[in-house]
């Protein structure tokens, strides 16, 4: 959604805040925008289009002398990078908002905003956008204004005014808020979208999310729902929405603050794909202990640990319900799989956004897992809400600590990716996948349900993952690596062009096909659609033709051959075929009557996701930079979505 920084301190704030906002770019590009408070005014700068623009106007502003004389002084300010909602990108709808002595910047929707335009306008308002956020400009204003008819009003007034109008806004708000005669403070207030206040010495931070901060400081408040926080010079104040003091501990970020910048890759994009050894080894990690002794074996055994998430207490669940979006939704596809082959409990992985909505029927001995890289989409929190509310335990796979879903759910198993800039999810997917698999083994050998032989193979295959998915992208030696890249970039380069691309595969495969399919759409525009392999001719194959490309993952042996026939059916109506299998047996299977076969190292068929998503997710990368797209801001898109 959008990305919101703001800056108090003893330093100039515009370059503090630009430097937040880059980081925050991903979450929206439609325009960016800054207000500084300065002299009793307040300075607003905002621009339709990319981040970039709006530097370049202060730059040329700096340098020519503008807006009062060289560069935009203060050091009290807030900032916006928007992804539009409510009114067209342009310069007027960007953010921030004003009000009289208010400004405002907002991440999320203010559902009730047309009443509340009404109501203001009866009082003299005149709105200047067709945006939702300038309710809530003007009503805070009008508290700010009429103070005294604030019932129980807050000792600080721009807090104050914000409680007195977070009680008239419905929807999901992350708010930051300055005022033209307050320069010592700025006030800052959430409900249903993150915020993260960042303490560091005589200055304060504020941003929508930790990457923003890294630079500045480690030690953060995650506000919590409908809390406020006053960020003052040499401290920060949290209050409830009734201006009730909260005193509790802010919380230290171990993320390291390169793992923030591109490293000298020319996207994020890439630089997250090549993390993907790392993540799997980070999040693996912690995963496996070595227990001298046990009861698998004489002489020791790795074993898994999935920390404080009691699993054996769901050992005779009836059933697993996993709700998450997108990507994360493509990962809960893959857990059933797992869930269902190794712990052999029936699962149901839904679309979170469709689960909200559909009085689902709940047992409340079921497991209820929510996956989200963010932690903060507004459908998977609604779903797992849900799902507590009827007496659920809920676990979260999460790769952010301090989110939203990790603080409301009971039990959280963490990914371990560090930040993922790019839209285009990737590190992400395959540790929620490591994570599963973890979980799945584990609940497995609870069960009885996996011997303790396939367990001990299972996890020999799990800890050889990193290693094999350096290999699929870089190959076996240096120039094996460039050979490998070099392969994808040929495919990338000979395809890019197509119209239509399908992705297919059996069982786990066709979650992975989902998924490569989805990275495509993202960052290509390119129509591309997965399909169970077995449901081609229902149907899709009406869609076949000569200018299809037909991208099919074939990792599960037992089904080479009903895969095999589903390739020969594509073929046969002149499309293009693709085949991403394990080197050996996979390219004996498929090389005669694939266009081209991409190899992966072998490992066992029910984790070949782990390894089968990348050659995808590279192959969609040079497929947007063969394009001319920038594959880490796809139009429309927009990292965390954090409304409806
Ligand atoms: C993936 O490439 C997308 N950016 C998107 O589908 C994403 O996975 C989805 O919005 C869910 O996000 P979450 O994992 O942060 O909940």
């Amino acid at each position: 959604m959008c990305g919101i920084a703001g800056y108090i301190g003893y330093k100039q704030a515009v370059p503090i805040l630009l430097e937040a906002l880059k980081k925050l770019e991903y979450r929206g590009y439609d325009s960016a925008g800054i207000a500084v408070v300065h002299n009793g005014a307040l300075h607003v700068r905002k621009t339709q289009g990319r981040l970039s623009l709006l530097e370049k106007r202060l730059e040329t502003e700096r340098l020519e002398g503008e807006g009062g004389g060289g560069a935009l002084q203060g050091s009290t300010g807030i900032g916006h990078t928007r992804w539009a909602t409510h009114g067209a990108p342009s310069d007027r709808n960007s953010h921030p908002h004003c009000a009289g002595k208010i400004a405002v910047v907002h991440n999320g929707i203010i559902e009730n905003y047309r009443e509340l335009k009404g109501w203001l306008e009866a009082r003299g308002a005149a709105f200047q956008s067709d945006t939702d956020t300038e309710v809530a400009a003007h009503l805070i204003n009008y508290y700010y204004d009429y103070y005294e008819e604030v019932p129980a009003a807050h000792p600080d007034r721009l807090a104050g005014a914000v409680m007195a109008a977070m009680k008239r806004l419905n929807g999901s708000y992350a708010l930051g808020v300055v005022a033209e005669d307050a320069p010592d403070r700025i006030v800052a207030a959430r409900k249903d979208s993150p915020l993260i206040v960042g303490l560091g010495e005589g200055e304060q931070f504020l941003a929508s999310d930790v990457p923003a901060l890294l630079s500045r400081t480690r030690e953060v408040y995650f506000l919590e729902e409908g809390e406020v926080a006053a960020l003052y010079h040499n401290r920060v104040a949290l209050f409830t929405g009734d201006g009730e003091p909260v005193t509790r501990r802010s919380c230290r970020i171990d993320w390291d603050a390169a793992a923030a910048e591109k490293d000298g890759y020319p996207h994020f994009m890439l630089k997250e794909i090549h993390e993907q050894p790392r993540a799997l080894a980070d999040t693996l990690g912690p995963g496996l202990r070595f227990v001298p002794d046990t009861s698998l074996s004489a002489i020791g055994e790795w074993d898994i640990d999935v920390g404080d998430v009691p699993l054996e207490r769901w050992k005779d669940a009836p059933r697993i319900v996993i709700a998450a979006c997108g990507t994360a939704w493509h990962a809960a596809l893959a857990a059933k799989y797992a869930f269902e082959g190794f712990a052999r409990v029936p699962v149901e992985a839904d679309i979170a956004s469709e689960y909200r909505y559909r009085d689902p029927i709940f047992d409340p001995r079921d497991l209820f897992i929510a996956i989200s890289q963010s932690g903060e989409t507004a459908d998977t929190l609604a779903a797992a809400r849900l799902a507590k509310a009827r007496g659920a335990s809920v676990l979260a796979i999460t790769n952010t600590r301090g989110s939203t879903l990790a603080r409301e759910a009971d039990f959280v198993l963490h990914t371990r990716a560090g930040p993922e800039i790019a839209v285009a999810s990737t590190k992400a997917f395959t540790t929620q996948l490591m994570a599963v698999y973890l979980a799945a083994l584990k609940l497995g050998y609870a069960r009885g349900a996996l011997q303790p032989s396939d367990f001990r193979r299972y996890v020999a295959a799990l800890r050889d993952i990193p290693e094999k998915a350096r290999r699929v992208i870089r190959g076996n030696g240096e120039s094996g690596g460039a050979d490998r890249i070099n392969r994808i970039k040929q495919y990338a380069d000979r395809y890019f062009n197509k119209t239509k691309v399908f992705f297919m595969g059996r069982q786990c495969d066709y979650a992975t096909a989902l998924e490569s399919a989805l990275k495509l759409k993202e960052i290509c525009y390119t129509h591309s659609e997965a399909f169970a392999a077995g449901e081609l001719k229902h149907g899709p194959i009406a869609l076949l033709d000569a200018e299809t490309l037909v991208v099919t993952i074939a990792t599960q042996r037992r089904l080479f051959d009903k895969v095999a026939s589903n390739v020969q059916e594509a073929a046969a109506r002149g499309a293009a075929n693709l085949v991403i299998t394990w080197e050996g047996a996979g390219e004996r299977a498929f090389e005669k009557i694939a266009t081209a076969v991409f190899p992966i190292p072998q490992t066992e068929d029910r984790l070949s996701p782990l390894l089968s998503v990348i050659p995808g997710q590279m192959f969609a990368y040079y497929c947007a930079v063969a394009r001319g797209n920038d594959p880490d801001k796809p139009r429309n898109l927009a990292k965390s979505v954090t409304v409806e």
